[in-house]
């Protein structure tokens, strides 16, 4: 029998405090040894694969472990539901003995999560979440932030997440695991690397050891990756796979790298291979910089420079490093690095987001091509962050953002998953005016998913213009692509709708020089008023202990534009969000929205003269 972790219905009935059993195995048994407000000992006999916890996302940390006497228990933070279960996560306990013991720390005795726990064979993730992306990749369950150690090889592209398989807020930190060969179509696989001793596992990078440099055989797929505990600090480590990332190994001498001044923040390993002198580099997000070392054998690491001081955004915490060389408007004998950077806080619309920097790399340190009050963006949404590229990947450079923002990521409106990735998108580098910028284009994999297409003639736009019904069984996944004259209007633009008045405004101003897009009235948007006292507003109102509101979801986000004839605009919408592309990927722009029901129309409006529309594309997409 399986049981769905998130509706009712249950395999076994739940814990009674001292007895519980499993109907579909009469043996298994849990019973309380051991009670008191600050630990409770639980003994399952005959253990099934699983005991499923109740969680109650308001409540405290409590801690759990699965105690078999090894060096390596760990404890998981996991929010043991005090007075409502808001769903169950599956626990995994071993069935190779007749025994299993759970030690929990810091769930007092009178909570509820006593007499909802259950045993089970099986556990069944099927989605009940109506914002479950239909194209982009999620977790199935759980929580997941950055993409971690994207690599190539063999066919597959594999993408690590920081996972916390204990509940959909952040916590825990595993590398989750997903599979694809096109990079649409995601298969789960088995966490990679779990929460140890040294700690959580944080984000990193992977690569392919062609040449046996590190000595665990050719071919080797080595994962690079921070552990953060309170004990340790943030140190850098590393483990290695040699079955194409099935399972990987914990290199027994890690940590291979600490910061040489105690740095507090010091993480997010980005390691590749340097050609011209043969050897590996990596970069490691250290506080309001980026640091070099180079090594051989990716073993030990030298410090070579540091870049970033006082550059981009400000105020500034670097995290996620990735450094890609590209050609330059695809002149393959003009090649730029472009160093990405993400930050948080330091978004223009608050939160995170992610910045490069086009320069030079000698192999030993980053020049930067232009000043360090520029700032450049690579996406000018609110949720793209912690977006880092694919190695081993030839001359494509790939990139995979996620989709959400530190301000709001654990308390938007989903609760079996929460976040998604958003497209991942092929970089190129252009130039424009005096300088190198970097464009973002979903990759062409996505038109594998297009369904049939539906063609509208050349329209003309007078004050409105209504396409009412943009497919006929709208399941909130699509594609949608035309060319926008303004001519002489200054505001030229479309506002995605359903039939709750909820919409998307995305325009084009002419006279600002901007594209942008509006969410203010777009769904469900509550949950992003963020109730802080700002207390010199609040002193220069007279108004002693007001509390101000600031929004930080319902708002509209922007991007400069040049004034042109033509515009390309192509808009991926899935169920929570909406991508934007324009001219090439000039502009990329990426937005949760948590609408009540699709949006299935839209409407073209000006506000003089008339703008034209060509080439309109509708595709439904559907895996
Ligand atoms: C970025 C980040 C990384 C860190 C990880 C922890 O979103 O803060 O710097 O490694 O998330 O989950």
């Amino acid at each position: 029998m399986s049981t769905s972790i998130f509706k009712k219905g249950f395999a076994c009935t739940g814990l009674l405090l001292a007895l519980a059993s499993c109907q579909n195995n009469p043996q298994a048994k849990i019973t309380v040894v051991e009670q008191n407000d600050t630990l409770t000992v639980l003994e399952i006999a005959n253990p099934t694969p699983y005991i499923l916890l109740p969680i109650e996302e308001s409540a405290p940390e409590a801690k759990v472990c699965l105690s078999t006497g090894d060096p390596g228990d760990t404890e998981m933070d996991i929010r043991l539901a005090q007075n409502q279960v808001d769903y169950l996560i599956p626990f995994a306990l071993p069935t190779d003995d007749d025994k299993a013991t759970l030690r929990i720390r810091m769930a007092p005795k009178d909570n509820i999560c006593w007499q909802k726990m259950e045993l089970t064979h099986t556990v069944d993730s099927t989605n009940v979440d109506p914002f479950r992306p239909v194209y982009h990749h999620t977790p199935l369950y759980g929580w997941m932030n950055d993409a971690n150690g994207l690599v190539y090889k063999d066919g597959e592209y594999h993408l690590f997440y920081q996972y916390n398989p204990y509940g959909s807020m952040w916590g825990n930190m595993h590398w989750g695991h997903s599979v694809s060969q096109d990079l649409i179509h995601w298969e789960p696989f088995p966490v990679a690397l779990e929460r140890d001793t040294l700690g959580q596992i944080f984000s990193g990078s992977s690569v392919v050891d062609k040449d046996n440099t590190a000595g665990f055989g050719p071919g080797a797929i080595i994962a690079f990756y921070t552990s953060a505990s309170d004990k340790n600090g943030q140190i850098q480590c590393m483990a290695y796979s040699t079955d194409n990332a099935r399972t990987f190994t914990k290199y027994e001498k890690n940590p291979i790298l600490t910061p040489f001044d105690g740095l507090k923040d010091f993480r997010d390993p980005k390691v590749f291979w340097y050609e011209p002198q043969k050897k590996w580099v990596m970069i490691v997000s250290a506080d309001k910089e980026m640091r070099f070392y180079s090594s051989t054998n990716l073993k030990d690491w030298t410090y070579m420079s540091a870049f970033g001081a006082g550059y981009g955004a400000q105020p500034n915490q670097f995290e996620c490093p990735d450094m890609v060389e590209l050609p330059v408007d695809g002149d393959e004998n003009n090649k730029k690095w472009a160093l990405l950077v993400n930050i948080n806080p330091g978004c223009l619309f608050g939160g995170s987001a992610t910045e490069y920097f086009v320069g030079d790399f000698d192999g030993n340190k980053f020049t930067c091509d232009t000043k360090p009050e520029v700032a450049k963006w690579l996406d000018w949404g609110k949720d793209h962050y912690a977006t880092v590229c694919f190695s081993n990947t030839g001359d494509r450079v790939i990139a995979v953002p996620w989709m959400s923002n530190w301000q709001y990521a654990n308390i938007v409106p989903t609760s079996q998953f929460r976040s998604a990735n958003a497209l991942p998108r092929e970089l190129s580098l252009f130039t424009e005016g005096n300088d190198i910028y970097v464009a973002a284009n979903p990759v062409k994999e996505v038109e594998n998913i297009r369904q049939e297409a539906q063609q509208l003639p050349d329209f003309e736009v007078k004050d409105t213009y209504a396409i009412d019904t943009l497919l006929a069984d709208n399941q909130g996944a699509y594609e949608m692509c035309f060319t926008l004259q303004p001519n002489a209007a200054n505001i030229s633009g479309f506002k995605l709708k359903n039939s709750k008045g909820e919409e998307v405004n995305i325009y084009l101003d002419q006279k600002a020089g901007k594209v942008v897009m509006d969410r203010t009235q777009s769904g469900i948007v509550e949950f992003g008023k963020d109730a802080t006292l700002h207390q010199k507003e609040t002193e220069n109102m007279g108004a002693k202990n007001a509390v101000n509101y600031i929004d930080n979801f319902a708002l509209a986000t922007w991007a400069p534009t040049k004034k042109s004839s033509n515009h390309q605009f192509r808009i991926f919408v899935d169920k929570c969000s909406v991508e934007l592309f324009v001219d090439g990927g000039k502009i990329a722009m990426t937005n949760l929205v948590f609408p009540n029901e699709p949006y299935n129309s839209v409407e073209f409006y000006n506000d003089k003269g008339s703008s034209t529309i060509k080439d309109m594309h509708i595709y439904e997409l559907k895996l």
